[in-house]
């Protein structure tokens, strides 16, 4: 029961919305929605989510109304009535009841398809396999549930570019709750996930350079699951967009070494928010990305560091030599195009050497690499012989001149000669 005062309160609302509801029924049509109508009239949080619903919302605009979440009866205009137990009115929904809510309909694929038949109906049951759908389970109240990555009134399709997870939008989602230092301490995890995603690679790629091919939070944690669709385990999930490095991975002695030791495969040396752009030093047996975290001098793979960075710097100085001769040759003028092609194969070449120095094989590294002399040799040959020509054709402009001043000369000489006569 509602106390005296709340009670005349409700009654003048009740009249209010009566007289508005009658007054728009021809226009609106909302007015037989009583939950709508009343709460229309209300102000701040109560009105909130009719003004949310009005705008694009995807369920509003399939004709639910705030019934198919809060249960009541929005057919009686008695609040005591619309709002009560009996009509299944659930109130303010806990974090614990919401996924049963949405599963309502969300788990009914009979009932989900007569509105959208390619939406999949799986996102309740993957849910519970989730740290978050686990941990509220558990008796957590502070995990994201639908709603803290969806909303709830004002719901958006997934591919509208401001609904909370359209790609270029999910990391500001996650961030809410990954970047609360005290929340995320009650959970025994890290506060600074956004801050190392964000000045990573593929966060500079999606939140600066808006590139929708690198990766969100979500392609790698899943949207619902504990993992992407296809993957084990989290640290897997490279392998879908890298799959050269990580082919040479899998082939490498490092996978079954990691394996016993527990290590995560490309996290060990690329980790797994903080990427950054790898460099030729992380290669060999000095500074703190490279080969010599794990191996001392005297083991193999101390040895083959050494040896691979070698063969991998031989490439790039060659490179770079000639890319130096081919523009001498083509700032003078020389046709240069044989070259070019040249030098491109070079680059390739040691762009590949770098994929296939997953593998940490000298002789595969080396195969490429000598691949890649052969072509910046070649290269470098056209560049040399290209300011040979150009510095012979300068030779026989010159001679070409001295010769035919020379004759100018002589001419010269010989008219005067002429004349005195
Ligand atoms: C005639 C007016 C009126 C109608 C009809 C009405 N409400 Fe309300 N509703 C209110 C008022 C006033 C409050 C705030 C006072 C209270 O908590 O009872 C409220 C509170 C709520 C709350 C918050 C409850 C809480 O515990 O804070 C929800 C959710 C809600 N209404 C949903 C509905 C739904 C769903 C319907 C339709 C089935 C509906 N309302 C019909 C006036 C109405
Ligand atoms: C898709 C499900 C869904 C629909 C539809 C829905 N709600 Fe809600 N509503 C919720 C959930 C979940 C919460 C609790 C979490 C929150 O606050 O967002 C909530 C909270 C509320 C609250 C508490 C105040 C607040 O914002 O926390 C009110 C009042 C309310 N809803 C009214 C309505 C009204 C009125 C409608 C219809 C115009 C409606 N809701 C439609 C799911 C829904
Ligand atoms: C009464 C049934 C019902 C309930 C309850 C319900 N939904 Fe929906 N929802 C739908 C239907 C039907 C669609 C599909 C509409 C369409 O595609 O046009 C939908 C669409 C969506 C979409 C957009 C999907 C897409 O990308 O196209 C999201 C997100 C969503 N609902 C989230 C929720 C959340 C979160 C809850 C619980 C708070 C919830 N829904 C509760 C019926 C419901
Ligand atoms: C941690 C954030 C998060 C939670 C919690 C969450 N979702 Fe999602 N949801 C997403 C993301 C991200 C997408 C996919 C966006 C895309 O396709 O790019 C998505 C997509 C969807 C879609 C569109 C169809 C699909 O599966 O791709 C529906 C419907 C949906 N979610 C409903 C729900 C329901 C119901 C719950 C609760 C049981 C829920 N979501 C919980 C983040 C979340
Ligand atoms: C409402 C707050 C909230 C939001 C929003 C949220 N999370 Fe969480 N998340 C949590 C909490 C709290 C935990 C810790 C759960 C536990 O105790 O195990 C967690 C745990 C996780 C974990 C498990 C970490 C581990 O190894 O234990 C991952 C991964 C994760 N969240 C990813 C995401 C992603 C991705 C998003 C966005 C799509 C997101 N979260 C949005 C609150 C949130
Ligand atoms: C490129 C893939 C990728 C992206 C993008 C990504 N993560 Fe992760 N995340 C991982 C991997 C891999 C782990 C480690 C899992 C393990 O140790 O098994 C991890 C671990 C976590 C953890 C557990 C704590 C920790 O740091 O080990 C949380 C929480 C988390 N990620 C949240 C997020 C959030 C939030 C975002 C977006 C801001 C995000 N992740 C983006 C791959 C990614
Ligand atoms: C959804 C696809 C996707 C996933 C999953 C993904 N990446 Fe990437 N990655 C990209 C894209 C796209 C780029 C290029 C970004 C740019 O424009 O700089 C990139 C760039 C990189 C780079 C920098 C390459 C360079 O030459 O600068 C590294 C290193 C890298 N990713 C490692 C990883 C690791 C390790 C994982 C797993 C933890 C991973 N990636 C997961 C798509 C992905
Ligand atoms: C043992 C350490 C190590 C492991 C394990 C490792 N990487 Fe690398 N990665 C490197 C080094 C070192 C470079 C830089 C090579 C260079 O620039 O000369 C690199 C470069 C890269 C590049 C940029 C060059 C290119 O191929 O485009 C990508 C992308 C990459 N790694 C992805 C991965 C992925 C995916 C995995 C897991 C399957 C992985 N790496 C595992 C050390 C490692
Ligand atoms: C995270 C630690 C770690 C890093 C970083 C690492 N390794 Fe290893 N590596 C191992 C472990 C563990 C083994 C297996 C034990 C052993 O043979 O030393 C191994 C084995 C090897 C082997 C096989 C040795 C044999 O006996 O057959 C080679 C070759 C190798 N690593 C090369 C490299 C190269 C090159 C790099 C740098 C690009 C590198 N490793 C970086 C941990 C690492």
């Amino acid at each position: 029961m509602l106390p005296g005062t709340d009670r005349i309160k409700l009654r003048s609302v009740i009249l209010v919305a009566i007289i508005t509801g009658l007054l728009f029924t021809p226009i609106s049509g909302f007015a037989e929605n009583s939950c709508r109508t009343c709460h229309g009239q209300l102000e701040g949080e109560l009105a909130a989510p009719v003004q949310a619903m009005a705008q694009n919302d995807v369920h509003a605009s399939r004709g639910f109304s705030c019934e198919a979440c809060h249960g009541g009866d929005p057919t009686s205009e008695d609040p005591e009535v619309s709002m009560s137990a009996q009509k299944g009115f659930l109130g303010v929904p806990s974090a614990r009841q919401i996924p049963e809510i949405c599963a309502r309909c969300h788990a009914q694929p009979e009932f989900m398809r007569q509105y959208n038949v390619g939406l999949a109906t799986d996102q309740y049951e993957k849910y519970w396999t989730s740290r978050h759908g686990i941990a509220l389970k558990a008796g957590s109240n502070e995990a994201a549930t639908c709603i803290d990555c969806h909303g709830s009134h004002g719901v958006l399709p997934a591919n509208n570019p401001q609904s909370p997870v359209w790609p270029l939008n999910v990391p500001k989602t996650c961030r809410r709750c990954h970047e609360d230092e005290a929340l995320m301490s009650r959970h025994n995890l890290p506060a600074n996930t956004y801050k190392e995603y964000s000045q990573g690679v593929h966060g500079v790629a999606l939140l600066e350079k808006n590139d929708i091919g690198a990766p969100a939070c979500n392609d790698c944690h899943g949207n619902h699951g504990a993992t992407p669709p296809g993957f084990e385990d989290v640290a897997q999930v490279c392998r879908g967009c890298h799959p050269a490095n990580s082919e040479n991975f899998l082939t490498s002695p490092h996978k079954e070494a990691f394996d016993a030791a527990g290590i995560k495969e490309c996290l060990a040396c690329h980790s797994n928010h903080l990427i950054l752009t790898p460099q030729d030093d992380w290669l060999g047996v000095e500074g703190e990305h490279s080969c010599g975290q794990c191996h001392t001098a005297g083991e193999k793979g101390y040895q083959t560091a050494v040896n691979i960075r070698q063969r991998v710097d031989s490439l790039r100085n060659r490179e770079v030599e000639a890319r130096f001769l081919v523009h001498e040759a083509e700032r003078r003028g020389i046709e240069v195009s044989q070259a070019q092609d040249y030098l491109k194969l070079a680059r390739d070449a040691l762009l590949l050497a770098r994929t296939m120095m997953h593998t940490v094989d000298e002789t595969k590294v080396g195969a490429v690499v000598d691949s890649g002399l052969v072509a910046a040799d070649e290269a470098a040959a056209s560049g040399r012989q290209g300011i040979a020509d150009f510095r012979f054709r300068s030779l026989g402009l010159g001679v070409a001149s001295i010769l035919i001043t020379i004759l100018i000369i002589a001419l010269w000489l010989k008219l005067r000669q002429i004349e005195k006569k």
